[in-house]
């Protein structure tokens, strides 16, 4: 058999299994795993690294429209360079619907802002705000058959929240055509009470963003969200959950039986509420939502995944810059903290963080680090087993690892559009050094050599999760 590339010598490892052998690439796909495979156009030593699933974070958001006078610092150009860089060959960014938009529009601009823009291959969820009737009944079932099968729903945020009742509606769609949910669980109205109690007393400081969305908060959400998915009786996957009270209502909802299923992020291992806490507006750079919590925090989110409670390490990559007008220092030149736009970077730190403070502490296995960012993320969202795996017949999408590379996460290494990294001095070991998406570099012994538009758009099937279930009494 000839192939075009052959990885040599290198420690392949799986989600199950972790072998010796050579990889054989031939088309774009793996064509053998085994010794001795012969020649090849290309033939990488990979002794001494490990050759890994390329990651899949199925949580990023670019080129989002972020309100009046905000500006995301990643279009998919620059965010998907700084994926691959972060040893990722897949991501899956939000299409976002604003109010009064059809979805088909929404998903035409999206399209024209990644297609023959990305260096790794892309998938979008989309962002339901406008729930209706020619939405729900139309243009959602179309888009699901279209390979749109998953969309998030949020409970907060001025604009985006939705209601019980539609998110009731959003899930029966859901229900009816076999796609996936995601929520962003969050009580508006509680965060809105808190937010206008702060200011008036004053209170405007960056590190007052966690004190306005305090762990209650994301608990009651998180459990209302799960009753709703009882009753319409549908798959959910709760998103970025940060902390053991959101932690235990899904793990109880899953001991009893429910599909429901959960995503833990870097920002929730690493960082702390206090990081918020710098001088003057520095806090900023950590402001996310929901907000990094404490230690004991950090502590149930390990839990969280090691017991299988969480299936999902993402990113949720949503880069603003921080000394920029459009960014987060002086948002609409205001300074309190209502009006930092939530989120920060993190697809290229995704995968380096969990390797060093996982699998480099012994908290994960290698194979759980597999399935946690690769694997899992492909089967979830219906991409397996195309994507997500090293095995005979999938895209040969392939993360190289050196296990012993020891780095220091600063911003002058980063990719993206950034200007700062909120895991900036953070010590890792292990580091991605090549990506290929496909058969082909994007990255190669830490230089970019992929071309833009090599990454391409791919329409997902079902989620397997989200397989159509027995009739509800409701039906
Ligand atoms: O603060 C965050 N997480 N911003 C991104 C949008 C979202 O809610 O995922
Ligand atoms: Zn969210
Ligand atoms: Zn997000």
């Amino acid at each position: 058999m000839s192939f075009d590339t052959i990885i040599r010598g290198g420690t392949v490892a799986t989600a199950s299994d972790t072998f010796q052998c050579d990889v054989g690439i031939a088309g774009g796909r793996i064509a053998a795993l085994g010794a001795d495979l012969g020649t090849a156009k290309d033939v990488v030593d990979a002794r001494g690294k490990l050759v890994l699933p390329g990651g899949i974070d199925s949580h990023v958001h670019l080129s989002q429209p972020s309100g009046p006078g905000i500006v995301m610092a990643d279009d998919f150009a620059s965010g998907t360079q700084a994926a691959a860089f972060g040893g990722n060959t897949m991501v899956l960014p939000f299409a976002m619907q604003q109010k009064g938009q059809s979805l088909r529009e929404v998903v035409k601009q999206y399209h024209a802002k990644a297609d023959g823009q990305c260096y790794v291959d892309v998938s979008f969820h989309l962002i339901i705000t406008d729930t209706t009737e020619s939405v729900l009944g139309q243009e959602l079932p179309a888009l699901v058959n279209d390979g749109y099968t998953s969309f998030k729903v949020f409970m907060t945020y001025e604009g985006m929240a939705l209601s019980d009742i539609e998110m009731l509606n959003v899930m029966a769609v859901a229900r009816e055509t076999g796609a996936l949910v995601m929520v962003h669980a969050e009580n508006y109205d509680a965060i809105r009470f808190l937010t206008d109690r702060l200011e008036r007393a004053g209170k405007t400081a960056p590190h007052f963003h966690g004190t306005s969305r305090p762990i209650a908060v994301e608990r009651e959400a998180t459990h209302r969200a799960i009753a709703l998915s009882e009753i319409v009786d549908v798959p959910i996957m709760i998103v970025h959950v940060s902390n053991r009270e959101a932690m235990e209502e899904i793990r109880r909802a899953q001991q009893r039986g429910l599909k429901i299923y959960g995503e833990t992020c870097p920002q929730y291992l690493v960082l702390t509420a206090g990081d918020m806490e710098g001088l003057n507006m520095e806090g900023a750079k950590y402001v996310c939502s929901p907000p990094p919590r404490d230690h004991a925090s950090q502590v149930a989110c390990w839990e969280g995944m090691q017991q299988g409670v969480f299936s999902l390490f993402s990113s949720d990559h949503c880069p603003f810059r921080y000394d920029d007008p459009q960014g987060k220092l002086t948002p609409k030149g205001r300074t309190s903290f209502r009006w930092v736009p939530n989120g920060i970077p993190g697809v290229e730190t995704r995968l380096p963080i969990l390797f060093s403070e996982g699998v480099g502490k012994g908290r994960i296995s290698l194979n759980e680090f597999v399935a946690l960012t690769a694997t899992n993320h492909a089967k979830t969202y219906g991409l397996y087993p195309k994507k997500g795996t090293i095995a005979v017949g999938s895209d040969a999408d392939i993360a190289i690892w050196d296990p012993e590379r020891e780095v220091t996460i600063s911003q002058s290494l980063m990719h993206g559009g950034a200007d700062y990294t909120p895991y900036e001095g953070i010590a890792v070991k292990g580091w991605p050094v090549s990506t290929m998406v496909r058969g082909i570099f994007v990255v190669r012994d830490g230089e970019l050599v992929g071309k833009v538009g090599a990454g391409t758009y791919v329409a997902r099937e079902r989620s397997p999760l989200a397989k159509p279930i027995a009739k509800s009494a409701w039906e």
